[in-house]
């Protein structure tokens, strides 16, 4: 049975973590196979469409192919090859040091578009990996959820945020966050003013990937499940030159990295000692998680993408 995917973007890992032209990922239960070359890269379906090897354990690239390691054939790479057998491609996003898969292109939602703008115009720092034994959808829907920034960031106020429509199919969750009551997480190494209050932009972009603002500061994340019900966390920052134009200091990034993990270590211990499957009761304060639901929603499809990878990996 393959597992539930959502057919939107996940973060399968940091450009530093691969060495090799042949590296094997996956999301959940789909098997991947990353192919690098000349620091392009390309990500396939790894499943032999023969009889089932994987092409990542042993296979070797051959022209536009990958050989076999179980019997040795030639699988094209991408619905397009000639080969006889092939195995389809999923658009693959490198920027600034982190490395995007898209399961589906009906849900691109503008991230190739949003990494580059933003590594184009500030200081983009791949940062920090964790796992959680929860579901991977769980870290993103925390954004949605306004009372637990009280009770386990220990925010003194509940942020007001209200949803709108991106316009390349993103959800954006917009609201203030009030400093004083936010020193643990995420501001930027300096004491604020009591009261300080700043701006917070989401940019939910698929069920597993989000890009927020605070201030200044943006924090990318990517949520991505390994397929055994745990999930891997990636955490990455991005900052703006400083006044004089000079890159961000270290210290301010490393700040903005500590926080960040605080913040996630807090959430994990609730994440972590949930039942995910007891049922809710939900209040009409926890609407944004209604409408996070829902929003996922847009990432289904009759199929999974696993399902999808099997059926277009034909013998032509
Ligand atoms: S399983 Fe791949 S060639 Fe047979
Ligand atoms: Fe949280």
């Amino acid at each position: 049975m393959p597992q539930h995917l959502y057919r939107g973007w996940y973060q399968v890992g940091f450009e530093r973590e691969i060495r090799d032209k042949v590296t094997p990922l996956r999301i959940g239960n789909l098997r991947l196979l990353l192919v690098k070359q000349e620091n392009e890269f390309g990500a396939y379906n790894a499943t032999c469409p023969h009889r089932g090897a994987h092409l990542a354990f042993g296979g070797t690239l051959d022209r536009g192919a990958i050989i076999c390691p179980f019997h040795g054939y030639r699988i094209g790479l991408g619905s397009d090859s000639d080969c006889q057998f092939k195995t389809p491609r999923y658009r693959t996003l490198a920027v600034g040091g982190l490395l995007f898969v898209l399961l589906s292109e009906r849900h691109e939602n503008g991230l190739t578009r949003l990494l580059e703008e933003l590594n184009a115009t500030h200081y983009l720092v791949p940062g920090f990996t964790m796992t959680a034994q929860a579901p991977a959808e769980l870290v993103v829907e925390n954004g949605f959820d306004p009372a637990h920034f009280q009770s386990v960031h220990r925010l003194k106020r509940r942020p007001n945020l209200k949803l709108s429509p991106g316009d390349s199919g993103e959800l954006h969750l917009s609201g203030t966050f009030y400093a004083e009551a936010f020193e643990t997480a995420w501001h930027n190494g300096a004491v604020q003013d009591a009261g300080t209050e700043m701006q917070f932009l989401a940019q939910v972009i698929s069920p597993n990937v989000c890009v927020s603002r605070l201030g200044e500061n943006t924090v990318i994340s990517g949520s991505t499940p390994n397929g055994n019900g745990s999930c891997t966390i990636r955490v990455s920052v991005a900052a703006p030159a400083t006044e004089d134009g000079s890159p961000p200091s270290q210290q301010a990034i490393r700040a903005l990295l500590r926080d960040s993990k605080l913040a996630y270590e807090q959430d994990l211990v609730i994440w972590e000692n949930r039942i995910h499957d007891a049922p809710n009761r939900l209040t009409p304060e926890d609407d944004l998680i209604l409408a996070f639901q829902k929003f996922c929603m847009r990432f289904e499809d009759e199929e999974s993408a696993a399902n999808e990878a099997h059926a277009t990996c034909s013998v032509r």
